[in-house]
């Protein structure tokens, strides 16, 4: 028996019920994976409560690092013992063990921990791809990374320091501040009590920046586009506050002729040779010290509402696992 995460209504963290279960030999192409760690994520909030739609039942989560127990019919590039991770769908990291398609995996390097992996497979790829595919971020470029202090902020942000980028960052309270600042950013703004776009245009004598990456929504969407240079690139990637407005064409055209997007990591990964890219961008990443993994949380898997609980009610800090 293995002891698994299932969600068969929506609603807040008590919907989460840990049941055990007997898992099926792994199908043709999967292989059987015995989870050492898996990556806590606010997407994993919006599948729990229905912003997000997955049929019932459904598991959680999709950021996870483990050890390959057996392989099913055809697959030849994984052995067992093997250790990997992964930071994509389908649903169902948060468990013990999974069977997980062979196409969607990757092997660790020794040089990255498997609770490494399980934090920055899916928030080191989003960085990643953020950063050099969504824009190419250039030196001298400067930007501002909302939640900065968080999951995919603490990696996206001296990642972008590190590409020679000047960072602004937001953050919700003082002691998540100077975690952003001993990140990489050079000033940080306390969203909760600060005009935002007042202070960008101050910091940056009045010309706005080049790309803010948005991962908060509803709350910081007026924000964000009054914080952008004349054709500036708006990157909303999250609604951690709630989904961005709907909003006419014309009002990008009034800011400034502006440009958004609305990026989700699958479009960024979705072939193996993309899924590869993006991966090994991270591995050498952390090898090089470009980017940490900021694991400031760690909970059993069997309180998984408790981490979700925290995550949502902004008690996280970097990034948080839970371990089986
Ligand atoms: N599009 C993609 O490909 C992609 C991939 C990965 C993640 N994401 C998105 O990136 C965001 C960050 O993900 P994460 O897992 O790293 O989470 P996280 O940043 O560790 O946690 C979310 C943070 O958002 C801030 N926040 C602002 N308003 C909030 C509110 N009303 N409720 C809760 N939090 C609020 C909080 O920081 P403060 O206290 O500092 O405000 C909170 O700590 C999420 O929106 C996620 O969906 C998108």
């Amino acid at each position: 028996m293995s002891l698994t995460i299932r969600v068969t209504r929506h609603g807040g963290p008590e919907v989460l019920e840990p049941v055990e279960e007997t898992l099926p030999p792994p199908a043709a192409g999967e292989v059987r994976l015995r989870h050492t760690a898996i990556g806590l994520n606010f997407i994993d909030t919006y599948f729990r409560a229905g912003i997000y739609l997955a049929p019932f039942p459904h598991g959680l989560g999709q950021e996870a690092a483990g050890v390959v127990e057996a392989l099913g019919d055809g697959v030849v590039d994984f052995a067992i013992g093997d250790r990997v991770a992964y930071g994509t769908g389908p649903l169902g990291a948060y468990a013990e063990h999974r069977n997980f398609a062979a196409s969607r995996l990757v092997k660790v390097p020794d040089t990255v921990s498997d609770e490494a992996a399980a934090a920055l497979m899916l928030k080191g790829m989003t960085a990643y791809y953020l950063l050099h595919l969504t824009h190419r971020v250039v030196p001298g470029e400067t930007l501002l990374v909302h939640a900065a202090a968080g999951g995919v902020g603490s990696a996206l942000v001296p990642w972008a320091r590190h590409l020679g980028a000047r960072v602004i960052g937001t953050a919700g309270s003082p002691d998540k501040a100077a975690l952003a600042r001993a990140a990489g950013c050079d000033a940080v703004i306390l969203y909760r009590e600060q005009d935002v776009a007042g202070e960008v245009r101050r910091l940056t004598g009045g010309r706005g920046v080049d790309v803010v990456y948005d991962s908060v929504g509803k709350d910081t969407f007026a924000g964000s586009l009054d914080s952008l240079r004349p054709r500036g690139l708006f990157v909303s990637y999250g609604n951690a506050s709630g989904k961005a407005p709907p909003f006419e064409p014309v009002l990008l055209a009034e800011k400034g002729s502006l440009f958004f997007t609305r990026p989700t990591l699958a479009h960024y990964t979705a072939t193996r040779a993309e899924l590869d890219g993006a991966a090994q961008a991270v591995f050498a990443a952390i090898a090089a010290g470009i980017i940490e993994p900021q694991i400031r949380q760690r909970w059993p898997l069997r309180e998984a509402a408790s981490a979700h609980l925290a995550l949502e009610s902004r008690q996280t800090r970097g990034a948080s696992v839970m371990l089986p």
